[in-house]
C-alpha cells in the first residue's frame, strides 16, 4: 500500500538517495535549485511503500516577479521500480490540494508539459517570467490556484522564505498532518 504523507527528518537521507538516483548530479546545477538551495521548503511530500520511500515532491515559496507570491514545485521523483503506477501524478495532485489549502495563489515550476499539462499546468502565463540562470522557457510553467492568480506576471523569479535550520533538516510539519492512500498505485 502506498501513501502520501509529510516528510519526516528521518525521510531525508532516503529522499536525497531518491533524487540522485532519478536526476544525477546534475540536479545540483539546475537554475531553479538557486531558487531552493538553503532555503526551508513550504511543503515536502513524500510516497512511502511499508518503510521504504519511493517518491518525494516538495514546494517552495518564491516571488513571480515583484509582490507576487507563488510557490516553485519540485524536484519531483518517483523510484525507478515504482513508476507508472500512480504515485507521480498523486504526489502532484497531493502537492497541489494542500497548496490550495494553506491558501497559496499559484505554484510555478520548470518540467515537461506533457507531463505537467495533465494537473493544468501550462506556459500561457509565464512568457515574461525568468529565472536567475539559464532554463527552457517553454517548461517554465504556472498553475493558478487562485483564478487569476498570474494575470500579468512579469520579471524575475526569486527566492522567498525562511532559511533552511543549520542541521539541514526538514523541520517538523507544521499544521495537520496527514496521510493519504493511493488506490491506483498498490
Ligand atoms: C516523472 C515521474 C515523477 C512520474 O512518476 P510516475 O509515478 O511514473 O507517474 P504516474 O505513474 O503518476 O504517471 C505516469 C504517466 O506520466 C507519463 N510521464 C512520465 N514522465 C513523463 C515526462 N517526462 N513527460 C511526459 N509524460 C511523462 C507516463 O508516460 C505516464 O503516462 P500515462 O499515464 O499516459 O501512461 C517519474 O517518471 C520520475 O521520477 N522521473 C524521473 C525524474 C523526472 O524526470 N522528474 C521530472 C519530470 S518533468
Amino acid at each position: 500500500m502506498v501513501t502520501i504523507r509529510q516528510e519526516r527528518p528521518v525521510d531525508v537521507a532516503a529522499r536525497e538517495a531518491l533524487l540522485d538516483v532519478s536526476y544525477g548530479p546534475v540536479r545540483f546545477t539546475k537554475t531553479s535549485e538557486r531558487l531552493r538551495v538553503g532555503r526551508r521548503p513550504e511543503l515536502s511530500l513524500v510516497a512511502t511503500d511499508g518503510r521504504r520511500l519511493v517518491g518525494t515532491v516538495r514546494l517552495w515559496p518564491v516571488a513571480a516577479g515583484a509582490g507576487r507570491l507563488a510557490l516553485l514545485l519540485g524536484p519531483l521523483a518517483v523510484a525507478p521500480d515504482c513508476r507508472q503506477r500512480g504515485i507521480g501524478t498523486a504526489l502532484v495532485r497531493e502537492a497541489v490540494r494542500e497548496a490550495a489549502r494553506r491558501g497559496h495563489a499559484a505554484v510555478l515550476l520548470v518540467g515537461d508539459a506533457p507531463f505537467y499539462g495533465r494537473f493544468g499546468f501550462s506556459a500561457e502565463k509565464t512568457g515574461a517570467l525568468r529565472l536567475p540562470g539559464p532554463y527552457e522557457r517553454h517548461r517554465l510553467l504556472g498553475y493558478e490556484l487562485a483564478a487569476g492568480a498570474l494575470d500579468g506576471a512579469r520579471g524575475l523569479v526569486s527566492a522567498r522564505g525562511q532559511l533552511e535550520s543549520r542541521t539541514g533538516l526538514v523541520p517538523p510539519a507544521t499544521g495537520r498532518s496527514r496521510a493519504t492512500r493511493i488506490t491506483r498505485a498498490a
